[in-house]
């Protein structure tokens, strides 16, 4: 399997000793291989480690300003000593950690920053095999995009997500409570020093969201697509048996160095279209879409909006896991975890059993043996908790000719076919300085329009969709409203909620020209979204429309304006997309 070519001019990878990669560093002689080596030295490693063993790079995204992946450090310990055992020299370096829950203006705005990094870092060094390790929902996608343009072998290891959170008696998911104690507090339905004790139950040990949402759903995306380990998605954080399969990985990477099977091999159309339809079966998030849009224009997969919902339609969701269903993270992993939902679809038919992965065998194989212990959280296909074509659908209609998506599972049935005013905000900031302002001129059956949220007009598409009703409405026992917009919702959020339409408004698609009165038609079954406005009508709007004055700060933003691509290409930077190989590059010394 060595050297089929995309190793360029270097030699590939898999053969020993002097053809690796790491070698024309440490192998090498006279004053730059003493250079090289002599520097490593000086942190106490021996000469030994330069014998021509496999060099596995560790990218951690870890950070304490992303409190899902604060405890990767210890994950990592744990893939070095794996790379120890199987006779490699394991080195950890870290990777731009995009963290959801602090950064500003949103984490998705340097998803593709750490892709960059990740690559560039990743071919920049002595390194022949590296071990990915992610955890808050950009993490994961962000290093699987880097390392599939080097394509260089790699395994992922997930952080594993936080123990379920506990409060009086109940459980309490990660994002979705946030939302429903929003709620609660809003109706005065939850004090103060309530609202206080609930967050520290909900958070309680390291790890990433516990819910099914957008940080499982990658967790489960990466192991459905073969680059991590059978299992690995669900072992809780802090579960022993997290830092096992981190320590197995570990050995296998040295493995999969010496069989040459780099990512390329792995991140195929079946591949792609398994991960597909295992969203659909876990009830996975809506940002699963955009990330392996963004995944597979890395690798030169063709995948369109269209594939998801035609793949998803025979497909029920069998994971009863909030914010869709009642069950997290933990119940999964002991219910038998997504090897189990492998496979069910394998034996429902719905599975490219034969998609090769990380242990070196097709999916099939791996999952053969799976066990379900909990057949309320994992439901056998015959008894689903939502019927096949349920999951989430791609409209389209005068409103979004290039789709939007809307969570069937996470909507009020009765919306799914409404018509409704408009009731039009600019940007998320416009809406919620009116929310709570019983002035508003609002009525449970408008549509909410929440526009100025796409990739390049925010920038970066944040999380924003699904913004909370109006006081007034949530007061009077209102739970959902049909909501549109540009941006994206939190895998952990729920509601009647229409996200990605594109083109976005910014670049003047027709969300640009709705205006508040208009009439908008939602109708998911026929998965139509249109505006009811005359054609003459919009071209005159279309016509008079100017695009929003772009801000005057160049750096990074500047960049990401100019070069992001829309929705339903993935978000990626049009100069980013396909694989740049990992050619050893020229030496400075
Ligand atoms: Fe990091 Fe949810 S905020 S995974
Ligand atoms: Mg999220």
């Amino acid at each position: 399997a060595a050297g089929d070519g995309n190793g360029g001019g270097a030699g590939g990878n898999g053969q020993a000793g002097e053809g690796r990669r790491s070698a024309h560093w440490f192998g090498a002689e006279g004053r730059a291989g003493m250079l090289y080596r002599s520097w490593m030295r000086g942190q106490g490693f021996g000469p030994e480690v330069f014998d021509g063993r496999p060099v596995i790079g560790i990218a951690t995204t870890w950070s304490e300003l992303a409190p899902c992946n604060s405890h990767l450090h210890r994950v990592a310990e744990a893939v070095k000593r794996g790379v120890w055992q199987a006779g490699g020299f394991p080195l950890e370096f870290p990777v731009l950690a995009t963290g959801e829950t602090l950064m500003r203006p949103t984490a998705m705005l340097y998803r593709n920053l750490l892709a960059m990094e990740a690559e560039e870092l990743i071919r920049a060094n002595p390194l022949d095999g590296v071990v990915l390790l992610s955890g808050c929902d950009k993490t994961t996608p962000g290093l699987l995009m880097g390392a599939a343009s080097v394509d260089l072998p790699a395994v992922m290891v997930t952080g594993g997500p936080m123990l379920n959170g506990k409060y009086r008696g109940g459980d309490v998911g990660s994002g979705t409570h946030v939302w429903k104690f929003e709620a609660e507090i809003k109706a005065g339905r939850m004090s103060e020093r309530e609202a206080q004790l609930a967050e520290g139950c909900m958070a309680r040990s390291n790890g990433h969201c516990m819910t099914m949402g957008t940080a499982s759903t990658m967790a489960c995306m990466a192991e459905a697509l073969g680059m991590q380990l059978p299992g690995s998605a669900a072992w809780p954080a802090v579960d022993a048996r997290r830092m096992e399969v981190a320590q197995e990985a570990g050995r296998r990477i040295c493995e999969i160095v010496e069989e040459g099977l780099r990512p390329s091999r792995i991140l195929t159309r079946e591949a792609f279209e398994n991960a597909i339809r295992t969203n659909a079966a876990i009830g996975g998030s809506t940002n699963a879409i955009i990330h392996l849009t963004a995944l597979a224009g890395r690798v030169g997969v063709e995948l369109s909006l269209d594939d998801f919902d035609a793949l998803a339609r025979d497909v029920p969701t069998i994971v009863d896991l909030m914010p869709s269903g009642r069950f997290l993270m933990e119940d999964f992993c002991y219910a038998g975890g997504l090897p189990v939902v492998l496979r069910q679809l394998d034996e429902a038919g719905l599975l490219h059993s034969g998609a090769l992965t990380v242990t070196g065998r097709g999916m099939g194989e791996n999952v053969k043996e799976a066990v379900c212990w909990n057949t309320e959280v994992i439901r056998p296909m015959a008894e689903p908790m939502q019927p096949a074509g349920t999951g989430t659908a791609v409209l389209r209609g005068n409103l979004c000719p290039d789709g939007a998506v809307i969570k069937q599972s996470a909507a009020s049935p009765e919306l799914l076919r409404h018509v409704g005013r408009a009731l039009v905000f600019d940007s998320p900031e416009q809406y919620h300085a009116v929310c709570d302002d019983d002035a508003l001129d609002v009525t449970p059956g408008d549509v909410l329009v929440i526009r100025g949220a796409g990739p390049k007009g925010y920038p970066g598409m944040p999380e924003v969709a699904n913004v909370p009703l109006p006081a007034k409405l949530l007061r009077a026992g209102v739970s959902d409203m049909v909501r549109i917009s540009d941006g994206r919702m939190s895998g952990t959020g729920f509601g009647t909620v229409v996200l990605h339409v594109s083109p976005e408004a910014a670049v003047g698609g027709p969300l640009a020209l709705v205006r508040t009165g208009d009439r908008i038609e939602l109708d998911v079954p026929a998965r139509r979204l249109e505006l009811l406005v005359p054609e003459e009508e919009l071209a005159r709007r279309r016509a008079e429309w100017r695009p929003p004055a772009a801000p005057d700060d160049g750096g990074y933003r500047w960049l990401y304006r100019e070069h992001v691509m829309q929705a339903d290409q993935g978000v990626d930077f049009g100069f980013l997309r396909g694989a740049r190989g990992h050619d050893v590059p020229r030496d400075s010394h």
